[in-house]
Order: C-alpha cells, then structure tokens, then sequence
C-alpha cells in the first residue's frame, strides 16, 4: 500500500509482518546512532495539528533512525494561524517532495482526504475519533510481547469510548486476530451502534473484567465532549477508575495498558499506572518507536518499488 490510514485497511497478515519487522527494532532502540539507511535519502515531515508526546516524538525518532530528513512542522507558528487551510497547507508541503508526510488531525477523515491530494506516502498519526493505525500497532506488539501471542486473548478495553479513536483501531485489530473484546464504561461514553461491533459490552467493571488477559485503559476526552455529558470525576473514579481492587477480578497475570495521555485518579489509580509487575505503560511507548519504525520502513521500500517500476515504464 501507498499509506497507512488506518487499520481497517490492513489484512492480518500484513498486521504479523509490521510486528515481526518493528521486533527487529527493539533491540536497537536504546542506541543513539542512526541504525538503518531504509530512509536514507528520504524526507519526513510531522504534521501535528493537534497536541502529541509520544506520537510526535517517536515519529521524529524512528525516521531519524532510519536516516531520513525530518522535519517537524509548527502549526502554532505556521499560516494555518492566518486561516490558510489543511488542503492547501498540504499542497505547500507537497511541493518540497517530501516522501513521507505524518499526519494529526482533530477532525475524523482529514488525513484520508489529504492522502488523496499528495504524492507522497501518508501515516495517520490519528484523526479526530476515526483511527490511530500505529498505536493500536505498537499495543499489539506490546500485547504479543507479554503474553507470547496476539490471538485467542480476551481484552477488555475500559473507559471513555466513544471519543476514543485508540479504542476504535485496537479494536478493529483484535477482532481481525481472532481475540475476544470487551467494551466496558458508562452508555453515554458507548459509541452509537455499539451492538453491531462484534463486540461484549459492559456497564460493570467487575463483571466486564473477568478472567481477561489484557486491562486497556482509555482517557476520558473533555476536549470531544462538545458540552454534552461529563462526568464528575470523583464517580467515574469510583465505577470506571482502575485500581488494585478492580483488576483482581481479571486474571492474575493480566497486563494494565494505557495509550496516554492519562489521567491519574480518573481512569487509573497512579500507583497502580507505575506497577512494572502489572503495567506495561512504558513498554507501550518504547514499542512506539519500533512500530513506527517498521511502519514507514514498509512504506518506503513501497514508494521505491512504485517509483522504480515508473523509472521502467512499468507504470
Ligand atoms: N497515545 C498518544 O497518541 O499519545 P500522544 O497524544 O501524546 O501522541
């Protein structure tokens, strides 16, 4: 494929080689140097139009990694602050040839529709509530990691789903690996037409939470609310919060996961956050970089493929 937009368009097999190559990065994570040329050659740009840690700065690690010129665009200090649109934003950019263009965007189908516009390859880096291709990834290999597979597992993804574009591609890649889903938290955080998901949907943290292999955590997005119902956050605490006393209903050697942002004393208990017997928060983001790594490996090896056959006349 030219992009990687979203998991929806992913078979599992291609879900199995962007885990088996981003396993190949692991171990080289913890160096400093450059440590492949797949890139070499290459231009990177980062466009955040929405806030980003992990996401942002493990994009710019990996293409560096890889050796390509990366650039991260400011949006802040950008002409989008003069009104100038994402399109023609886009377009500028698209002109420097960039070969790789990594996009956020708050509104959902933002980044498909500028994926239609460019030569370049695009990464969804998560657009509005639609997908976060590479996070649910890096959640598979961290899941893979633990638990020595990423088939026949029940998970229960916890919180805030509704507004979660997180909850919305793992849970497309769980269901494509044969794993079993649980939806748990509140109606008003349920997206619309949760029963045709393929999925169990609970109200009840105890009894979502039994016998599962995976705890995955999700925010509660303010920001998406647009005025409608918020949750005090002392209540959400005390039904949807996880804590020591929750996850024993799970199984004992179930794992906590959290895309962070998150929360402390919201939607998980901090202590409970910095267990490294239980939560695999920080293996999450170190499997980032892997992940992103191998997804825009992939991705170039493509391009080059594209532009050799055009070089042919193949094409
Ligand atoms: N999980 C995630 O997307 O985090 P950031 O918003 O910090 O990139």
């Amino acid at each position: 494929a030219r992009h990687l937009l979203g998991i929806e368009h992913l078979a599992p097999e291609e879900i199995r080689t962007v885990l088996d190559l981003a396993e190949t990065y692991v171990d080289l994570n913890r160096r400093t140097v450059k440590h492949s040329d797949a890139l070499a050659g290459m231009t990177q740009i980062n466009m955040f139009f929405e806030a980003s840690t992990r996401t942002q700065a493990s994009f710019e690690l990996a293409g560096k990694r890889l050796g390509a010129d990366v650039m991260n665009m400011s949006v802040a200090h950008s002409s989008v602050k003069k009104g100038e649109t994402l399109i023609d934003t886009a377009m500028t950019l698209n002109a420097m040839h960039p070969d790789l263009l990594v996009v956020r965007h708050p509104a959902s189908g933002a980044v498909d529709l500028l994926a239609q516009k460019v030569n370049c390859a695009v990464l969804n880096a998560g657009d509005g509530r639609h997908e976060h291709p590479t996070q649910a990834l890096l959640d598979a290999l961290t899941i893979r990691r633990a638990k020595g597979r990423i088939q026949r597992l029940t998970v229960a993804i916890c919180g805030d789903i509704a507004h979660s574009r997180v909850a919305r591609s793992n849970l497309i890649l769980l269901g494509k690996m044969e794993n079993r889903v649980r939806l748990i938290g509140p109606p008003t955080l349920m997206p619309s037409g949760v029963g045709d998901l393929g999925c169990e949907v609970y109200q009840d943290m105890r009894e979502g939470l039994k016998d599962c292999d995976v705890v995955m955590m999700l925010r509660l997005q303010r920001e998406r609310m647009d005025g409608g119902f918020i949750p005090s956050e002392r209540e959400y605490y005390h039904r949807f919060g996880l804590d020591a006393e929750k996850l024993a209903f799970a199984k004992e050697d179930a794992i906590v996961m959290h895309p962070g942002p998150m929360n402390r004393g919201v939607e998980i208990d901090g202590e409970l956050a910095d267990d490294i017997n239980r939560s695999v928060i920080q293996h999450q983001v170190e499997m980032g970089v892997a992940v992103r790594m191998a997804c825009m490996d992939l991705l170039a090896r493509n391009l080059r493929a594209e532009r050799g056959a055009r070089a042919a006349g193949v094409m």
